[in-house]
């Protein structure tokens, strides 16, 4: 079994911890500089407390490293886990600047080792059956997509401050936009360049995708909602397709509507797509598989994120995704 540590123990650490880890054997390593964090996920997991990866990479012996740390400490950490031989699963976004980015998937390349990221929508069922669906031509050609990501942000997630305004990490656009840019590359393909509007907490985007197709897309966490859910729609020359992502509830699913039927598949609640993460990310080391998103995913979104950031702050306009 590899012997897992898990970097940052705050919220969402917190959450795998409970929720995946201990059906998987459990963790070797528990860090967070805070030694209360990682004394509470030790407890959940089995695992020894550290507050330094470099303390746990002496004492504990570790082969991999899941990390769920602020936006901005992603880079470090990673480096520090590849360059140490560690495989690395880390949180979206998967970094903050293009130039980390793509040093941590030459990191990962040249030592032979998996690095993947924590990307949720992928590993979806409601996304992997619309794939299918658009792949079969069910709805027609492309006509345009949209999506929306709209909630209001509170309790454990704005605890220790960094997620809103415009710090390193601050910001909707790198925090939820990412999430939404890998819906749109999921569904509709690669995109060419991107517009934004907007502020830290609420964003509009349009992309123009690389197949000539438009999208859009809106995020908000200043507005509650009657369910914790996201939603896109695809148009189609034949029909439409929408997808639903049920964070609290099991009501997620994809909707395929023509004018000779209509089909709905699963139900579904988004957390079990971290389950399906970590378990993919250990099968990819075990047995030398791609993981379903490797760095260079992560590092596709953050190009799109980047460019609409370089949007917004230019006071809109079209940017080119390098
Ligand atoms: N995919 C999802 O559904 C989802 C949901 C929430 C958060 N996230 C992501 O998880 C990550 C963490 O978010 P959060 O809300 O849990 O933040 P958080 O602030 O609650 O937790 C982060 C933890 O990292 C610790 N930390 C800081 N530096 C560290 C280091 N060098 N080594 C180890 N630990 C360190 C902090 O002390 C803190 O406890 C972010 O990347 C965020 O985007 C993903």
């Amino acid at each position: 079994m590899t012997r897992v540590a898990l970097a940052g123990c705050g919220a969402m650490g917190e959450i795998v911890a409970r929720t995946v880890y201990p059906a998987l054997g459990g963790l070797t390593a528990a860090i967070d500089p805070d030694p209360a964090r990682a004394g509470a996920v030790a407890e959940l997991t089995g695992a020894r407390p550290f507050t330094s990866l470099a303390e746990a990479r002496r004492e504990a012996g570790i082969e991999a490293v899941d990390v769920r740390v602020p936006h901005h400490l992603h880079a470090a950490v990673v480096l520090e886990a590849l360059r140490s031989g560690c495989h690395v699963l880390v949180e979206k976004p998967f970094a903050t600047t293009l130039s980390d980015a793509h040093a941590m998937v030459a990191a990962a390349d040249d030592a032979g080792l998996v690095l993947a990221v924590a990307e949720n929508y992928p590993h979806l069922r409601a996304v992997r059956d619309a794939r299918a669906a658009l792949a079969a031509g069910r709805i027609g050609d492309v006509v345009a997509l949209r999506s929306t990501r709209a909630y209001q942000v509170g309790g454990v997630w704005v605890r220790d401050g960094w997620r809103h305004g415009g710090g390193p990490s601050g910001g909707i656009l790198l925090d939820q936009g990412t999430h939404q840019v890998s819906l749109l590359r999921c569904l509709g393909g690669p995109v060419a360049a991107v517009a934004a509007a907007g502020d830290a907490d609420t964003v509009a985007l349009t992309l123009r995708m690389a197949s000539g197709v438009t999208a859009q897309s809106v995020l908000t966490w200043s507005a509650p909602g009657p369910a914790a859910q996201a939603e896109a729609t695809v148009l189609g020359t034949g029909g439409r397709l929408g997808v639903v992502v049920d964070y609290d509830a099991d009501e997620g699913g994809c909707h395929v509507w023509t004018p000779a039927r209509s089909e709905h598949t699963g139900k579904e609640n988004y957390y079990d797509s971290h389950r399906r993460m970590v378990e993919d990310w250990l099968g990819a080391i075990r047995t030398g598989a791609e993981p379903v998103v490797p760095g260079r995913e992560g590092l596709a979104d953050l190009a799109v994120v980047l460019a609409a950031a370089e949007s917004l702050e230019r006071g809109g306009g079209f940017v080119e995704i390098p």
